[in-house]
């Protein structure tokens, strides 16, 4: 998502260009099937049975980077979603008009053999791996889709920066309880070999019980690994707590909130983990 930008001219005017599969090559398929190995063996136990069970969908007929037509017939018959190309990052707007149809914007390039463990631009890895999972599940396809509608609303109460924390503290960086643990389901987190693990297991995060208002204010960081992560009890207490509401009184009592840094525990949070943030002091003294 970001404003100020132009369209390239191979894109539609709802921004959308050709994946253009046939022209991948050998080493790019070889990248996804190396990261698609790797992570799909991280990932048990560590995420939740929703993802699991999603996985199945990115088993393509062809091995190597999924066929987005192939992959919107089969996401189309679980849940009436699409996965399209787009050039990058598009306006906010173009992006939440795609997900209030269910149409998921995906980049179209795979990140480089040096590029393996961290990068900032979210590839095709991240966005298909990380995200369309998820998308089988129902109830999530719903709360995206909602998403989506909420978040053209919220260009009406210029409080998208407010709803834009929500989609990265839940759908990029949420973490769930699950039979008694956490899991992960973000799909920042769970393209990421190395914050699938920190997320869960590191000393240093905090891990605070999700709340709406609180995770509305909070910053975050794009360049490493989040110093908190907000903890949902189920999808349905997420839906919940966000699509069955209506935002425009939250986000009238918001005007008067101080943001709080991405680090920040205060009076009201549960917190499940206090975090050391001995990973984010180590990375700032670098
Ligand atoms: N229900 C919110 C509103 O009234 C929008 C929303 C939907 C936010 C789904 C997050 C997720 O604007
Ligand atoms: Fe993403």
């Amino acid at each position: 998502m970001s404003t100020d930008l132009t369209r390239p001219p191979e894109a539609a005017p709802d921004w959308t260009i050709s994946q253009d599969w046939a022209r991948y090559t050998a080493g790019e398929h070889a990248m996804w099937d190396r990261l698609f190995a790797r992570q799909s063996a991280m990932l048990p136990g560590r995420v939740t049975s929703a993802f699991m069970d999603g996985l199945d969908v990115l088993r393509m007929t062809k091995p190597g980077i999924p066929d987005f037509d192939e992959l919107s017939e089969r996401l189309m018959r679980k849940t009436g979603w699409q996965v399209v190309a787009v050039p990058g990052l598009v306006p906010d707007e173009v992006f939440f008009d795609h997900l209030a149809n269910r149409r998921f914007v995906a980049g179209r390039f795979i990140r480089t053999p040096d590029q393996i463990d961290y990068l900032q631009e979210p590839d095709i890895f991240h966005d298909v791996f990380g995200h369309v999972p998820l998308l089988a599940h129902p109830a999530f396809a719903d709360y995206m889709q909602a998403y989506g509608q909420g978040g053209l609303r919220s260009l009406g109460f210029g409080a998208l920066h407010k709803l834009a924390r929500l989609y990265w503290y839940t759908v990029e960086f949420g973490l769930i309880r699950e039979g008694g643990d956490l899991k992960l389901y973000g799909a920042g987190i769970v393209s990421s070999y190395g914050e699938s693990r920190f997320a869960l297991e590191d000393a240093s995060p905090n891990r605070i019980g999700f709340d709406v208002m609180r995770l509305m204010r909070t910053d975050y960081r794009i360049d490493d690994y989040q110093q908190s992560y907000f903890v949902i009890d189920s999808f349905e207490d997420l839906l919940r707590q966000t699509m069955e509401t209506d935002f425009a009184p939250l986000y009238a009592a918001l005007e008067d909130e101080p943001d709080l840094a991405p680090d920040a525990v205060i009076d009201g949070d549960v917190v499940l983990t206090r975090g050391t943030q001995a990973y984010a002091k180590n990375a700032a003294s670098l």
